[in-house]
C-alpha cells in the first residue's frame, strides 16, 4: 500500500478549479501533485501553482498545473510534506533541502496544510534542524550553532564532491539539538545569526492541519 500516495490524493480533493496553489516538495507532494494532474485532465479544471523547488516546479509542469509567481499571488492553499511533526503540530522541514522557499510560501498562504505518512509523527521535535547559510558566512555560523548548543554538519552532495548547494545557490547545516523545548525560540535564534537565511523549524502557529496517512490506509486529520 503506498500511504503517500492515498494522503496525496485526498487533499488533492480539497483543491478548487481556479485557486492558487503553494505546493511544497518532497516525495509524499509529488503524490499531490500527481494526483492534482489527474483531476486537472479529468475535470478539466484549471490550477495556478506556486512552487517551491525545481523538483515541484518541473513536476507541476508535467501534470498541467499553471505556474505563477508568488510575486504576484499568495496562495489560497499551500501543501507540503514534513520531515517530522510534534504533538504540538510544529514541524520540521527541509531534509530535502527546499525549507527557505517552503517557508516563505507557507507564510504566504491563507491556509498551510501538511500531509504526512504516520512515520513522521513524534511527541517532540529532535530531528536534525536544517539551516540554509549564505556560503562565505558557513563557519562563523558553525560556531554560533554550538553557542546554541547544536552540533552543526555541513550537508554533503551525493554524486557531487563537495556540499550539498540549495536551488537558492546556499550551503546547508544539518544541525543536532536533540529534543527541541521551545522550537519557535530556538527558530528565532537561528534566523538571527548574521549569514543563515532560514531555518527548517516551522512553529505550530504557521500549520492548520495535518493530513496522516495510516499504515491502515485511513487517513487522520490533525487539527490544534
Ligand atoms: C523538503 O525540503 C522537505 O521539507 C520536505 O517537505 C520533506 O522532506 C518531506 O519530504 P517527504 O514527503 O519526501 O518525506
Amino acid at each position: 500500500m503506498n500511504i503517500k500516495k492515498i494522503v496525496g490524493e485526498r487533499v488533492a480533493k480539497e483543491v478548487r478549479d481556479g485557486d492558487v496553489v503553494g505546493i511544497g516538495s518532497g516525495s509524499t507532494v509529488a503524490e499531490f501533485i500527481k494526483a492534482l494532474g489527474k483531476r486537472i485532465e479529468s475535470e478539466n479544471i484549471t490550477v495556478y501553482g506556486i512552487p517551491t523547488s525545481y523538483q515541484s516546479k518541473i513536476l507541476s509542469l508535467t501534470n498541467g498545473i499553471k505556474i505563477v509567481s508568488l510575486m504576484e499571488h499568495s496562495p489560497e492553499l499551500a501543501v507540503d510534506g514534513a520531515d517530522q511533526v510534534a504533538n504540538d503540530l510544529s514541524l520540521i522541514k527541509g531534509h530535502g533541502g527546499a525549507h527557505t522557499m517552503e517557508k516563505i510560501v507557507a507564510f504566504s498562504a491563507s491556509r498551510f496544510t501538511v500531509i504526512v505518512d504516520e512515520s513522521k509523527l513524534s511527541e517532540s521535535l529532535d530531528a536534525y534542524v536544517p539551516v540554509e547559510v549564505i556560503p562565505d558566512a558557513i563557519m562563523q555560523v558553525m560556531e554560533e550553532v554550538r553557542s546554541l548548543g547544536g552540533d552543526p554538519r555541513i550537508r554533503e552532495a551525493e554524486r557531487k564532491v563537495g556540499p550539498v548547494v540549495t536551488d537558492n545557490g546556499n550551503l546547508i547545516l544539518d544541525c543536532d539539538f536533540g529534543i527541541i523545548r521551545e522550537p519557535e525560540k530556538l527558530s528565532v535564534r537561528l534566523d538571527s545569526i548574521p549569514g543563515v537565511v532560514e531555518n527548517g523549524i516551522f512553529p505550530s502557529r504557521m500549520v492548520d492541519e495535518v493530513y496522516v496517512g495510516r499504515g491502515s490506509g485511513k487517513v487522520e486529520v490533525l487539527k490544534k
